[in-house]
């Protein structure tokens, strides 16, 4: 499946080395762009080694400490701080560029080092917008370090139309910006054989109950609280929170929130942590559906497609990415965001009428596969690649010497 001989050698760039939805849209698109593409990573960890497994080639440049803590709400005082750590790490990032094409940032710290590669070295560069740029999320700093930026790379990919609109209407430029969703391998998906799950350290006990997945990193905007309130309402009903507290202190901090919580709903024995999966695909063919609650618009959201993909009846969080992805009544249902009462009455509504289930799944397999299979979706984005990358026309006009 790798593109070789087609693309320019690209290098992308990326912050993380965890396994977030960002992070496991590049490791596709990396490895489609053949044995020219590298990755030059600030952090090690899960995602060097998925990347590595992939044969993907991994540079890696550890970001010191006090720059790695700058965070998307962080303000000027905690920039400044982190400026020489950042110098470092671009000095660093001079040698391993240089003998690259393109260069390809896939989240925020990866657009300013990427950004002054280019300039320095002289090259072109493309940012992959995976983030909402609101007010929620990011300061005002932030904002308008990354819009301006952006405004100067040769595209941004944009997951979702909610994420292009929020970057336009920061000052991002309207002409810059291609919409192109996440794809998935459909083929994962399709499998009819029962593997094990991974290990279920919160252990689901025997029994035949319904059961409700959220899938997801536990962080407070992705509203695992939401379904625990739910649950509450529900007698009888389990939930399975597949996912890790992945990036930050107050995710752990929010982790033993929601884990009080149940204890405090009275439902602790009906919801069962897993932690993180490696492959979730064997945990939706154990739920009967699956619950997406983010309290803040969702950017795109792939545990939605997933899990349609998977054949599973979904309820979403109405807004942001959610709202291209699902269409209410026909492939999903779709909910306010946080208000655990109406989640709770669609749940209900789903368990009791199988039939409906099965009606909503059915199509939403259908058009999941339609719409988000890989093969589709990384020749769009190999498209706009060779767009942005194709010398300029030159016209006889231009190489005519005027005597
Ligand atoms: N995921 C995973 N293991 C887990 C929980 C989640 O591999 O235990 C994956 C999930 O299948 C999805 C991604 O992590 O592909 C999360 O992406 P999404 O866009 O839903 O949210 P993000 O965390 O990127 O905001
Ligand atoms: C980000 C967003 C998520 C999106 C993913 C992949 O992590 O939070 O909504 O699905 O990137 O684009």
């Amino acid at each position: 499946m790798p593109c070789r001989q087609i693309f320019p050698a690209i290098l992308f760039l990326d912050q993380s080395g965890e396994l977030g939805g960002a992070e496991l849209c590049l490791a596709d698109i990396a490895e489609f762009s053949g044995e020219g593409a590298a990755v030059f990573l600030f952090q090690d960890g899960p995602f060097a080694e998925l990347l590595r497994a992939r044969n993907i080639a991994v540079h890696l440049a550890t970001l010191a400490k006090t720059a790695a803590r700058v965070d998307k709400a962080a303000g000027l005082f905690a920039y400044l701080r982190a400026a020489p750590g950042m110098m470092m790490l671009i000095f660093r990032g001079l040698r391993i560029a240089k003998d690259f094409d393109l260069l390809y940032a896939n989240t925020a710290k990866a657009l300013i080092v990427g950004a002054v590669l280019a300039f320095v070295l002289r090259k072109k560069f493309c940012f992959h917008l995976h983030d909402i740029l609101s007010a929620d999320h990011f300061s005002a700093i932030n904002r308008r370090l990354i819009v301006s930026l952006a405004n100067r790379a040769e595209v941004v990919v944009a997951n979702s139309l909610a994420t292009a609109e929020a970057f336009q209407s920061n000052g991002g430029k309207k002409g810059l910006v291609r919409v192109i969703p996440n794809g998935f391998e459909v083929s994962r998906f399709r499998t009819t054989l029962r593997r094990q799950p991974c290990e279920l350290t919160g252990g689901i006990p025997p029994g035949d109950f319904p059961l409700v997945g959220l899938f997801g990193r536990i962080t407070r905007w992705k509203g695992q609280d939401v379904l625990i309130k739910a649950l509450a309402d529900l007698p009888g009903v389990h939930g399975l929170i597949v996912g890790e507290a992945l990036f930050t202190a107050e995710d752990r901090v929010f982790r033993s929130e929601i884990r009080k919580l149940a204890a405090d709903l009275g439902v602790a024995d009906r919801i069962h942590f897993v932690g993180f999966c490696r492959d979730v695909v064997p945990l939706f063919f154990r739920v009967d559906l699956v619950v997406h609650c983010s309290t803040s618009p969702e950017p795109f959201g792939r545990v939605i497609v997933e899990a349609m993909l998977a054949g599973r009846p979904v309820i979403a969080a109405k807004a942001g990415g959610a709202l291209e992805i699902v269409k209410d009544h026909e492939t999903g249902l779709l909910v306010e965001p946080s208000d655990s009462h109406a989640l709770a009455g669609a749940i209900h509504q789903l368990l009791e009428n199988r039939r409906l289930a099965a009606t909503l799944s059915e199509s939403a397999k259908r058009d999941a596969e339609e719409r988000f299979g890989l093969q589709g979706v990384l020749e769009q984005w190999k498209q706009c690649i060779r767009e942005v990358t194709r010398p300029k026309q030159r016209y006889a006009w231009q190489s005519s010497t005027i005597t």
